[in-house]
């Protein structure tokens, strides 16, 4: 075992916590559903996947309008979810088998039913009034400015109450909490606190990088993008540097217990400001998502260029984060195509998050190649799926219940599960997958293993394999004396180089892993062969 921060060793675990399994038959996920699963997760043994740490996706009280990203009391359990009691049972749970629990966070905004709001709206002068962003429009009629939300549309919302608009970085039902004001940000330190003492690992910060806006509300440049979004270049409502100034206050209150970690989610399509709140790796956020990397299409090109962006520029002491899906992406399975190779593919981009330098971020049902489901409009949940359908469909498809076996329901629920279970589950399914040696389940657990006992994988340096042939992409991972070499193959031709490795240390390398077999065995002498899709990971010593 290295000495390096679990938050570094380790492999983190997105739970979606409706959508993993339901303990109580009312079709949702639930926390006791999730500590049935956690032998499934890690029960120390090679039959479980290995994960070292999970990170829930939000448990607190809420209307659920955007699947608990609505917070109402960021001092509860949402009894959809459980009970608190049920939450300190999952922690300790954690705890006793050697995993971390995060928790997702939502510091931006609150729901709007939250008291504070409901206060902030009722009247000019209501003590609460400024815990929240209210402004004058410009003109009869129209908003403060012409900022564009997120999730598209003006981001000012018109009370009549009080004849002024509220701003929301995101949907109109999640009104900004105003972090200028002083109670605001102690409040938000408190619920930190709160978690922190119940004793949670870390939290993972839900648009970090939109506390603040600019306080003169100065319109943004305009530039041309693919929607009305990127058709500004937001540098006035979002990576504000009194965010950065906030990230490092909250990890200066982290820093007071021991062991705990900040993962930010830093929404933004500008590279360097993920980087940003990273720091000197001491004095900002522990890890920061790295969205760039997991938009990337299937290329060895380009991924090897985005890595290589971030190595070259994350600051010295900062650490990568790597992630390919999430709740509210298009799952990878799906995304990566490939027709009849979407599976190899899925084991290649598998191999290369697990054995990047950085930290890798896991998305439940990744691991059985769970794809992007097509929810069908009549049952959509997802706000930005309903209002913006059928331009969008929502994030509904990559959130749909988790697959654990073929009978009904895939195993998720004894009642009706809340959003569609996808069809796939017949075949793709947690029970099947593991019975079969090769499958995607189980190469993600090899993976996993392997990274958890290579010292060069979980800290080694990260080096690319240069002249190799088009399609591939290749590094090494360095550490002391181990030295391990990942080559993967993006392409559905098989291809052959010799020279590049022979360099390197000679051809005394042996196969640590391979999908197409071959473990343990030399590498031929002057040649290394790559079958379609192939990975090999070798090793060699000093
Ligand atoms: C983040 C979450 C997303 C949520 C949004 C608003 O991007 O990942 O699910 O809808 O913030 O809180």
């Amino acid at each position: 075992m290295s000495d390096l921060p679990w938050w570094k060793r380790g492999v983190i675990y997105e739970i979606p916590v409706a959508s993993f399994a339901d303990s109580d038959g009312d079709g949702k996920g639930d926390l006791r559903g999730i500590i049935q699963k956690l032998d499934y997760l890690n029960d120390g043994t090679a039959s479980s996947l290995g994960v070292d740490a999970i990170w829930l996706t939000p448990t607190n009280a809420s209307p659920m309008r955007d699947f608990g990203y609505d917070v109402r009391d960021y001092y509860s359990i949402d009894p959809r979810f459980g009970t608190m009691a049920d939450f300190g049972e999952l922690l300790e749970a954690c705890h006793e088998r050697g995993m971390r629990l995060m928790t997702d966070l939502v510091l931006n905004h609150t729901s709007e039913e939250h008291p504070w709001f409901v206060e902030s709206r009722a009247s000019r002068d209501n003590p609460k009034r400024d815990w929240y962003v209210w402004r004058d429009g410009r003109a009869p009629g129209k908003p403060p400015n012409r900022w564009v939300s997120v999730a598209e549309g003006s981001p000012w919302q018109y009370d009549d109450a009080t004849d002024q608009y509220y701003y929301h970085a995101f949907l109109d039902f999640q009104p900004d909490l105003n972090w200028r004001n002083p109670e605001v940000r102690r409040e938000m330190l408190n619920v930190l606190e709160f978690w922190l003492d119940k004793g949670v690992d870390g939290f993972r910060l839900d648009l970090i990088n939109f506390l603040y806006e600019d306080e003169l509300l100065r319109d943004n440049p305009r530039r041309l993008g693919r929607r009305p979004y990127f058709w500004q270049h937001h540098i006035y409502d979002r990576s504000r540097p009194e965010s950065l100034e906030a990230a490092r206050d909250l990890r200066g209150l982290c820093d007071t217990y021991p062991d705990r970690a900040l993962m930010g989610e830093v929404c933004t399509d500008e590279r360097d400001d993920a980087v940003a709140y990273l720091g000197d790796g001491s004095d900002s956020l522990h890890l920061s998502f790295y969205l760039d990397f997991a938009r990337v299409r299937w290329s060895a090109e380009r991924f090897r260029e985005s890595v290589g962006w971030l190595e070259k520029h994350i600051p010295a002491g900062g650490w990568p984060c790597y992630y390919l899906n999430n709740h509210d992406m298009s799952r990878t399975f799906t995304r990566l195509g490939g027709g009849r190779y979407a599976e190899a593919r899925a084991k290649v981009a598998a191999a290369m998050l697990l054995t990047l330098r950085g930290t890798p971020v896991i998305y439940a049902g990744e691991e059985i190649g769970m794809p992007m489901s097509k929810v069908p409009r009549r049952v959509m949940k997802d706000p930005l799926g309903t209002k913006y359908w059928p331009l969008s469909h929502g994030r509904d498809g990559a959130r749909t219940p988790m697959q654990w076996s073929a009978e009904k329901n895939a195993g998720f629920t004894s009642g009706e599960p809340w959003l569609p279970v996808d069809p796939s589950y017949a075949h793709r399914n947690v029970e099947d997958l593991d019975r079969d040696p090769d499958s995607l389940l189980n190469w993600y657990r090899r993976l996993i293993r392997l990274r958890s006992e290579r010292l060069a994988l979980q800290a080694g340096s990260y080096r690319v394999i240069e002249d190799t042939p088009k399609g591939v992409y290749a590094y090494l991972r360095e550490s002391g004396e181990q030295r391990i070499a990942v080559l993967l193959n993006f392409t559905s031709r098989t291809v052959t180089f010799a020279k590049q490795m022979d360099a390197l240390y000679g051809a005394a390398w042996k196969t640590l892993v391979s999908t197409h077999g071959a473990e343990g065995e030399p590498t031929p002498h002057g040649g290394i062969r790559l079958r379609p899709c192939e990975v090999l990971i070798l090793e060699t010593s000093a």
